[in-house]
């Protein structure tokens, strides 16, 4: 198969947010930090009516039905999350109630997980198959869903929850580069969740945010020496249109940016003028250790790299500031606001994507945008997503509200034997979401 890639998505995000302006406020921090000082808008989270399953549910019905897809013609279903419901049944095999209602059960691939990075190994998993000589010709489903919530304190608004479903086949509108893969794995401890008895990870932020900027760099240099020994000539930011980050929040996407910028002044790039250089010359001499830590570069580099970031990474960052982090559905939901900003625009461009999970895994990859055929095309795409939409039609719940969801939920967790209220009038119909839970931990799902 050739140009193997994403021909079509949706993304879904439950409709219920809160204001970081108020969440700051009601936190007594000071003015300013969650919206500027992490660069955050909003913050979605699931009630008790949502969680990982219905969001996934919801998105995987959505994309059947708008693209007019047969679910007989899936033939690869994967599944990347982090959130557990189950140490054993797979996320995929409650998705599989929508396939074997039209008779196909012959659909392979489990559940991936590794924090934020299972999406991207669902992915990968999808396109290699299609690739490869076991594919029989249908199509495979890549499925991120996630809903990330965070213990009281600094992390707590770095939360965020959607799912996103990509269908994968050749002859793609955003089709792999697959040559150009950059990857960086190693074992630290900067975001796990060794606790089976709670949904909140133990997070060391400080650490998680060094460990994503030398992942960065690991991985951008495997990624530019791939590029160079297949196209022989120097890879740099000048040769990605777009450039789109895992978005834990956006603060560190505007100094990842400004990462990559300097790895491009050390490789004495051309797409660094010549004034810039000037300004980045002081920092040459810096250790890799000590580049991480020196504020000096971060500030000055931020401030050299501010129209590039503009033109290439301003566009991807609309839904992740608005949503928060969505762990293994951010960068794609990062992606899909691009598709939103630059729908008319994109043909021909290149995109690079680069993405993190805690623990750690990490890869930089690509696209290349191409003209597709009805309904694969990247404006159908726009249009099937109606991001706008979809920001427009929430609902932002008072920060007290969101605190006393999040009570309600620690208790949930992992609970047997409830039931949840039956006030759905927030959902949109074909909202897929929990019912109850029996005394043996089945979950029972409806559609509005
Ligand atoms: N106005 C403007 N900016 C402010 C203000 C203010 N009033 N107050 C603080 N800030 C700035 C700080 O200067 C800082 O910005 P800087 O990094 O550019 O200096 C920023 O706000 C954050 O404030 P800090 O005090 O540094 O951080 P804090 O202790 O509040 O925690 C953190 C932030 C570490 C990101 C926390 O939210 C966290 O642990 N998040 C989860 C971990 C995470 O997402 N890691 C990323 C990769 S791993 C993953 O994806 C899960």
């Amino acid at each position: 198969a050739k140009e193997v890639g994403i021909l079509a998505m949706d993304i879904y995000f439950p409709p219920t947010c809160v204001k970081q302006e108020e969440l700051e406020a009601y936190d007594g921090a000071s003015k300013g930090k969650y919206t500027i000082g992490l660069g955050q808008d909003c913050l979605t989270f699931c009630t008790e009516l949502e969680d990982v399953i219905s969001m996934s549910l919801t998105v995987v019905t959505s994309l059947l039905e708008k693209y007019q897809i047969d679910p007989k013609r899936i033939g690869r279903l994967e599944v990347g999350t982090e959130t557990v419901i189950d140490k054993s049944k797979s996320i995929k095999t409650w998705l599989m109630q929508i396939f074997e209602e039209s008779g196909n059960t012959d659909i392979e691939g489990v559940d991936s997980t590794n924090a934020c990075y299972g999406g991207t190994a669902a992915l990968f998993n999808c396109v290699n198959w299609v690739e490869s000589s076991s594919w029989d010709g249908r199509y495979g489903l890549a499925v991120c869903t996630d809903s990330a919530v965070y213990a009281e304190g600094p992390a707590r608004p770095t939360g965020g929850a959607a799912a996103i479903a990509m269908l994968i086949g050749p002859n793609a509108p955003i089709a792999f580069e697959s040559k150009y893969r950059g990857t960086h794995m190693s074992h630290v401890y900067d975001f796990y969740k060794p606790n089976l008895a709670s949904e909140y990870p133990v997070v060391d932020g400080k650490l998680s945010q060094t460990c994503y900027l030398m992942a960065l760099d690991q991985c951008y240099k495997q990624f530019c020496s791939k590029f160079e020994k297949y196209e022989e000539k120097q890879f740099s930011i000048s040769d990605a249109d777009y450039i789109v980050f895992h978005s834990p929040y956006n603060k560190l996407v505007q100094k990842s940016f400004a990462r990559l910028y300097f790895n491009d002044f050390l490789r004495n790039s051309s797409s660094v003028q010549k004034e810039a250089k000037e300004k980045m010359e002081p920092f040459s001499s810096l250790t890799r250790d000590e580049s991480y830590q020196s504020r000096d570069l971060e500030k000055t580099s931020q401030q050299v790299a501010k129209d590039l970031y503009d033109e290439k990474v301003q566009p991807s960052t609309l839904i992740p500031k608005q949503v928060g982090n969505m762990y293994t559905a951010s960068l794609y939901a990062a992606f899909a606001s691009v598709l939103h900003n630059k729908l008319s625009n994109l043909v021909g461009k290149r995109i690079v994507m680069f993405s993190y999970g805690s623990g750690l895994s990490s890869t930089m990859f690509s696209f290349r945008i191409q003209d597709g055929q009805h309904p694969f095309t990247i404006s159908n795409i726009g249009t099937v997503m109606n991001i706008n939409g979809k920001l427009e039609s929430r609902h932002v719940f008072p920060p007290e509200k969101f605190i006393e969801t999040m009570k309600l939920m620690e208790h949930r967790y992992g609970a047997k034997d409830f039931v949840t209220a039956k006030e759905t009038s927030l959902l949109s119909p074909g909202t897929f979401y929990l019912e109850r839970v029996d005394s043996v931990y089945r979950r029972f799902y409806a559609k509005k």
